[in-house]
């Protein structure tokens, strides 16, 4: 008898807006675990608050979202879901150190006092090691390069334990070698069973990168492999004209609105019970 698998990642039929602005529209999308999926679109494509709404960061105004089976706030009070923010909505003046970053990722497993044990210890030392950080680990997290930045949140996610990762563009003004790092390290996490949702501008690595892909303008025009994505007409769904050879160029910067700090300044997890005020333009719902 065959059991019916409940994916890892549902999104039905999700609606979001900023005030006037529609960011996403009728988004629809699942993911199995053990998969790779690669989102791919312009700026302003809405890619940031597909993730912010799997985080219960910004509210739907219609649609369902089930990671794991479980609500996007119990997935993220239980360590369900991990999520490497773009650089804007990340306070990197805020006073703590790359390991005390990667131990937050241990927090829904603390309890109240957040006393961390042996076992929490080890799996933050074992996650830093995992992305080459560990000598690095009581440096402030601001004093990072780009690239160590997005290892330190990958190892946050890994020490988490996360069964669902959402990366939001984690090759955007990181070094090769990171890059490489990143890419190998997703593709072991997925080996392990985890699902993960990655966007991103690098095209040319998708294939290496990605089992599957999503082309995303505030709908997903398409959900396929990274090789059927990356045909010239599918891409010019996405992008209008078909980009050149080149990875695409970020022509438009309105992401400003985006950075709040969400993500470090957001140290009380059971505050991820509480349901998100309505979304107003401009302000990002912490
Ligand atoms: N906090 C916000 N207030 C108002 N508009 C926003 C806010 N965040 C995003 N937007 C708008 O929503 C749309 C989708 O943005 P976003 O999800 O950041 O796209 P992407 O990550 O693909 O660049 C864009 O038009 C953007 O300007
Ligand atoms: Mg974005």
């Amino acid at each position: 008898m065959t059991r019916a698998r409940v994916p890892a990642v549902r999104v039905d039929d999700v609606t979001v807006r900023y005030g006037e602005v529609l960011a996403l529209e009728g988004a629809t999308l699942s993911l199995e675990a053990g998969r790779v999926c690669g989102i791919i679109g312009m700026n302003g494509a809405g890619k940031s608050t597909l993730f912010k709404a799997m985080m219960g960061i910004v509210r739907p105004d219609r649609g369902r979202i089930a990671l794991e089976g479980l609500s996007t706030a119990r997935a993220r009070k239980s360590g369900t879901v991990g999520y490497v923010p773009q650089n804007e909505a990340v306070d990197w003046a805020f006073p703590v150190s790359v390991r005390d970053v990667v131990t937050m990722g241990r927090y829904g497993r603390m309890g109240p006092t957040r006393r961390p044990r042996r076992a929490d210890r080890a799996a933050v030392a074992e996650a830093l090691d995992r992305v080459g950080l560990i000598d690095l680990a009581e440096r402030q997290i601001g004093r990072l390069s780009g690239g160590q930045r997005k290892r330190a949140f990958v190892a946050r996610a890994i020490a988490q334990g996360a069964g669902v990762m959402l990366l939001d563009e984690p090759f955007a003004g990181v070094d090769r070698r990171s890059e490489q790092t990143i890419t190998r390290l997703l593709r072991e996490l997925a080996a392990d069973g985890a699902a993960i949702l990655v966007s991103t501008h690098d095209l040319h690595a998708l294939p290496q990168l990605a089992d599957e892909a999503i082309l995303l303008n505030r709908r997903v025009l398409l959900h396929d492999t990274p090789e059927a994505v990356l045909r010239p007409e599918n891409l010019a769904l996405a992008f209008g004209t078909p980009p050149g050879d080149g990875d695409l160029a970020d022509a438009d910067p309105s992401d400003a609105g985006a950075g709040t700090g969400a993500d470090l300044v957001r140290t009380d997890p059971a505050g991820a019970d509480a349901d998100p005020e309505p979304n107003t333009p401009g302000q990002e719902q912490r």
